[in-house]
């Protein structure tokens, strides 16, 4: 009996590195800013103890409509301190504009040197994407943290591989031999919806046996009108995809970024409006505040410029909805 249930047992779900696609073909929405927080957070050290904000109130204007008196908030007591998630992660810089690997404070690759681009595109050959990386030189995250940084020629990327027949295959040819060393990839993709993208959402695809939501597309929007229409493009072209190459992608949510409710009723109505999408639906809301921008300014990642910061915490708290 005990080896008929040996031989017979359903195999335990196989494990695949997580895959987050951080997308919008809109610009300025801030996609480097969530994929460069995601991927800091999944990195903290487990020995750390970190600020996560609250999962049932995570927002002021949330305790406004709860007609709650902030004058009788403590928002401290809204925190709840957790251990760092002590994963290993790829941060991927797959836009040529390349601000996530500057932000970091890390050289962009020379424009004749082997680059991520060129690796998809078959045209090196010595080495392998693995010698671009480089390690996020910070104890915050002990050398958990890499970047693939990025290369002015990923410019010239949807004409690099659009002789590919199987094009949609290329960042996954590239990524899949590291996927051993890391326990989440996060890609950080341009304001486009080329063939570039197109080979981004096909690798954030769910894979055979993978557990729903393990990877997918995560899509920071704002609260702006022309950000729904930009969506709208954006869902039609994963939905071709899905389509085209039989495969399904899990929507990891989406995340309302430059928030601030002082912009009026167009703002406020348009976060409600994103809320009754219902799926995917709102998995955190980043208020538009200083200390993202301050980060930049200092070329260091935000959980480690402002740890205790309002948008750590709600980076944090982002993080644990799907991680
Ligand atoms: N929550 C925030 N509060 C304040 N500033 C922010 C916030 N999020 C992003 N920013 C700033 O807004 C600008 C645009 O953000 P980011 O570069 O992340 O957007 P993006 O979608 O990656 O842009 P692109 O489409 O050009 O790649 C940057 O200067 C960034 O530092
Ligand atoms: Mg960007």
């Amino acid at each position: 009996m005990s080896l008929w249930l040996a031989e017979n047992a359903t195999p335990p779900a196989r494990r695949y590195t997580r895959r987050i696609i951080v997308c919008n073909q809109k610009g300025g929405v801030g996609k480097t800013a969530v994929a460069a927080g995601v991927a800091a957070a999944c990195a903290e050290g487990s020995d750390l103890k970190v600020l996560v904000a609250s999962q049932k109130m995570t927002l002021l204007e949330d305790l406004e409509a709860a007609d709650v008196d902030l004058d009788d908030v403590q928002i401290q007591d809204l925190d709840e301190v957790h251990p760092g998630l002590g994963l290993r992660v790829l941060l991927v810089d797959y836009d040529p504009q390349g601000h996530l690997t500057s932000q970091l404070g890390i050289p962009q690759i020379p424009a004749k040197q082997p680059s991520l681009a060129k690796y998809m595109a078959g045209t090196v050959q010595q080495g392998s994407a693995k010698d671009l990386i480089v390690t996020v030189a910070d104890d915050r995250f002990g050398g958990r943290l890499d970047v693939l940084p990025s290369c002015a020629d990923a410019f010239l990327l949807d004409i690099m591989i659009s002789t590919d027949r199987n094009r949609q295959a290329t960042l996954e040819r590239v990524l899949k031999p590291l996927e051993a060393e890391y326990d989440a990839i996060v890609v950080d993709c341009p304001p486009s919806l080329g063939v570039g993208m197109d080979a981004a959402i096909y690798y954030g695809r769910r894979r055979p046996d993978e557990e729903p939501n393990n990877s997918g597309v995560l899509v920071p929007v704002q609260a702006e009108d022309s950000s729904a229409d930009a969506f709208e493009l954006l869902i039609e072209q994963i939905d071709d995809g899905q389509a085209d190459w039989n495969i399904e992608v899990d929507h990891l949510g989406l995340v309302v970024n430059l928030y601030d409710a002082r912009d009026g009723y167009v703002v406020t109505s348009s976060l409600n409006a994103w809320r009754a999408v219902g799926e995917p639906r709102v998995i955190g809301v980043i208020a538009r505040l200083k200390d993202q921008r301050e980060a930049v300014r200092n070329k260091k990642a935000l959980l480690s410029y402002a740890p205790n910061s309002q948008q750590a915490k709600v980076i944090r708290r982002i993080v644990r909805e799907f991680v």
